[in-house]
Order: structure tokens, then sequence, then C-alpha cells
């Protein structure tokens, strides 16, 4: 087979994923014919990323007005003593959105989401499915960083939920990964355990008039971090691949020992 550099890059990225999820699972070797296979995924990835309509231009006004305003907020204590706030960001006709808890010491440096250690995780997930972060949008529960990283507290997530609502309604994906007990706990609004919500698909109802949203909870990355065992990552890629199936993308595959 003639090498092709769309071929070497599939690969490349199958190979991550494969690297970064298999944990204790032996990888299968990539040979030409996973590499043809790949080709075919990539047609299929492109061509299935095409299928949602643009983001209409006043639902990007409305989007950076939201962000601007989440810089002004002072609607809790949160407001006045953060660097930046952290509005989120990515691709405004996602089909996937990615919601986490809140911004840590790194986001709150930058005002973007997800770029420290648990961004980088967050990264390689985004890789295993064959997607670039500019494929998604992302963001958290709360737009500031919580002092020492501690838990949101209700009365703040009351005050910053709405910004996120207005967020997903303007965007409409067609699914949302709440990444962590908080942020699935919050959409749903549920007293449930990550364990018992991660794995299944939920639906996150938004406003009124609005047709309800596929939501898909699992492990935080910063939890995987702290507990990084095969079985975890393992949970995590078997809820991606639900979200893969879901939307019609093709799932890596990977093989078991
Ligand atoms: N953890 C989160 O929940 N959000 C971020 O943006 C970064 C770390």
């Amino acid at each position: 087979m003639k090498s092709n550099p769309d071929i070497k890059k599939v690969v490349r990225q199958h190979a991550e994923m494969a690297e970064f999820f298999s944990g204790g699972l032996t990888v299968k070797k990539l040979t030409a014919e996973h590499a043809e296979k790949n080709l075919e995924i990539t047609s299929a990835v492109s061509a299935a990323k095409k299928t949602r309509p643009p983001c209409s231009p006043e639902n990007i006004k409305e989007l950076e007005d939201i962000a601007e305003q989440t810089r002004k907020c002072r609607k809790c204590e949160l407001g006045s003593i953060h660097k930046n706030a952290v509005p989120g960001e990515g691709n405004t006709s996602a089909r996937i959105m990615f919601v986490g808890e809140a911004p840590g010491a790194d986001e709150d440096t930058q005002g973007r989401p997800f770029v420290g250690r648990a961004g980088q995780l967050l990264d390689k997930i985004i890789t295993a499915c064959g997607l670039k972060r500019e494929d998604v949008w992302i963001g958290n529960i709360l737009k500031c960083r919580p002092p020492d990283n501690r838990d949101p507290k209700p009365e703040e997530i009351i005050a910053c939920i709405p910004y996120l609502q207005r967020q997903i309604e303007l965007i409409n994906p067609e699914i949302i990964v709440a990444l962590g007990a908080h942020a699935a706990k919050t959409l749903l609004d549920t007293p449930k355990a990550i364990g018992q919500l991660r794995g299944i698909f939920h639906e996150y109802i938004p406003g009124i008039g609005h047709k309800p949203i596929k939501l898909m909870p699992t492990f935080h990355p910063a939890y995987l971090l702290r507990n990084y065992s095969d079985d975890n990552r393992r949970k995590v890629w078997e809820d991606m691949k639900k979200v893969l199936a879901e939307l019609g993308l093709p799932v890596p595959q990977k093989t078991g020992k």
C-alpha cells in the first residue's frame, strides 16, 4: 500500500488513543490493513463532522456577550478573587459539548478551560475519539476558580449556572459529556453519585421550547489522573465509545488481552 500522509496521521492518532486508553490491554499492531481501515475512518469522520449547520451570527454574538458578562460578573465572591473568568470556548456548531466543574489554577491564569494537566488528559480523550479540540466546545459549571480548588458552593452554582444554561441553548449540541460528579449532578439535578450515573445516556432539559439533549456522564479527567487504573480508563473509553456510536462516528478499534 502506498504511504499517504492522511493515513499516517490517522494511524498515529489511533496509536495515541490505544496507548492512552489501553491500560493493561494489549494494543494490536497497526498493520497496513488497519491503516486502510483508518483512511475510511478519516473520510467518515470528516463527513459526519459536517452534518451540523453553523451557529447563526445572532447566536455567536450572544455567546460573545455571555463571555463578556462572565468577565465582569460579581454575582458571587469568586468574581472578585479570580485572575480571569473562564467562559468556555470551542466550536459554536459543536456536536459534542464537554462540561467540567470549575477552572483550576492554569485555567484561571489563561482564561481558558481545561489547559492544565486535566486538560491535557481531556485532549487525549478527544484525540482518541478521532476529533480535535476545535471540533468540540468545552466549558464548566462555574466560570471562576474556587480558591484552593475547593468544591463549588451551592450558592456559586446557582449564581453561575444561567450562563452555561444559555450557552447550551445557543450551541445546542447533540450530546453533552458531563465530566465528573459536579457537572453531572448539576446538569441532571440529581444527588446520585457519578458511579451510578456514568455509562448511561440521560437527558438534559434546556429551557422551555428546547428539545432535550442527550447527556453522558463520565469520570472527570482530574479524577482519572488521581486514580489512573486500567479499569477507570476503560470505563471512560466505554462511555466515549457510546457517544461516538450515538453520533454515528467511527469507533477506533483496539483489542483486549
Ligand atoms: N477542571 C475543570 O473541571 N475544569 C477546567 O477547566 C479545568 C480543570
